[in-house]
């Protein structure tokens, strides 16, 4: 019978990026890159976000491609953010269609369509791409923002490398453990994701990760759950100290919910471990099963 920890290998591995995967985002990051190309002056464009660093979820959706315009479009800089994302929009509504495409704070997002089966695969195609749209700024970039009504930085880079650092530090688990927390915020069952943005998550799992690797994904994911549960109220910087605050995502009364969401999940962790110690394997990797979703294995 599979093992809790094989089980927790064979989840872990369902989540990395597959080849098939990365040639189908790079076919739509060239459809994509050409077309916007004919609409604005683009300096560089390049894929960004969770999807660049290995921090993405399952299904493959939003990934982040960056279109780093000319100095040719610096108008849009003096402008408010919303006419940058409104002319990015209707760039590509023309191509896509309006039922495809939708605005976003920060980018304005490609849909293609694709719908996950039953277990949650889907054809190793991704689901859709976020454009945004950049200025550089020193090694900085300038991103709009329209929740915030400001233009605010960033620094891609410096979220890669202490992404890097991290996972290092921890065995090289860190990132998969980043991505089966991600996967769980994602579940359907929750409704509205427990923590926005996920990207929380990962900047909450640079901290919330230490003393090293233990050998043990049960022991590890319900320590996670548990400070995770412990800190989410607390405030967040952007790790690169450019951006605003990751946390301001969530109101006091989101916070709270998300708290009793990730405490529910410990618990749930707590159960599966002692029915391990129990000789009830079975039992425990359902439980893992129902926090986790579909691609977690019971077999
Ligand atoms: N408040 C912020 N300040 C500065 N940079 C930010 C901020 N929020 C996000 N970013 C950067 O923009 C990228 C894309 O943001 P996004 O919300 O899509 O997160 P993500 O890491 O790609 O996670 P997801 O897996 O949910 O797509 C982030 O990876 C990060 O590099
Ligand atoms: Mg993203």
């Amino acid at each position: 019978m599979l093992t809790v920890n094989d089980a927790f290998r064979k989840f872990k591995s369902r989540l990395e990026l597959t080849d098939r995967e990365q040639t189908n985002a790079s076919q739509r990051h060239k459809e994509v890159r050409d077309y916007v190309a004919t609409k604005f002056a683009v300096d560089r464009d390049f894929l960004t976000g969770s999807y660049a660093r290995h921090t993405k979820t399952k299904p493959l959706k939003d990934i982040d491609i960056f279109f780093v315009l000319k100095t040719s479009e610096k108008h849009y800089r003096d402008k408010s953010p919303s006419v940058m994302i409104d002319a990015v929009y209707d760039a590509l509504i023309e191509k896509y269609g309006s039922s495809a495409v939708r605005k976003q704070g920060r980018s304005v997002n490609i849909d293609f369509g694709i719908k996950p089966n039953s277990e949650d695969k889907t054809d190793h195609r991704i689901l859709s791409i976020d454009v945004v749209p950049a200025f550089a700024a020193g090694d900085d970039f300038e991103i709009p923002c329209t929740d915030t009504g400001t233009w605010i930085k960033t620094n891609p880079k410096i979220h890669a490398e202490k992404a890097v650092k991290a996972h290092d530090a921890y065995s090289k688990e860190w990132k998969g453990l980043v991505r089966m927390v991600k996967y769980w915020n994602n579940h359907p069952k929750h409704g509205e994701k427990p923590v926005k943005p996920s990207f929380l998550l990962e900047v909450m799992a640079l901290e919330c990760l230490h003393g090293g690797w233990g050998g043990q994904f049960d022991r590890e994911v319900q320590a996670l759950f548990a400070t995770l549960a412990d800190r989410v109220g607390d405030v967040w910087p952007d790790p690169a100290g450019l951006g605003p605050a990751i946390s301001n995502g969530m109101d006091d009364a989101r916070k709270r919910r998300a708290q009793t969401l990730l405490l529910e999940a410990g618990r749930q962790a707590t159960m599966a471990i002692d029915h391990v110690r129990k000789g009830r394997n079975g039992d425990a990797l359902k439980i893992w099963r129902e926090l986790f979703g579909p691609r977690f294995p019971l077999s």
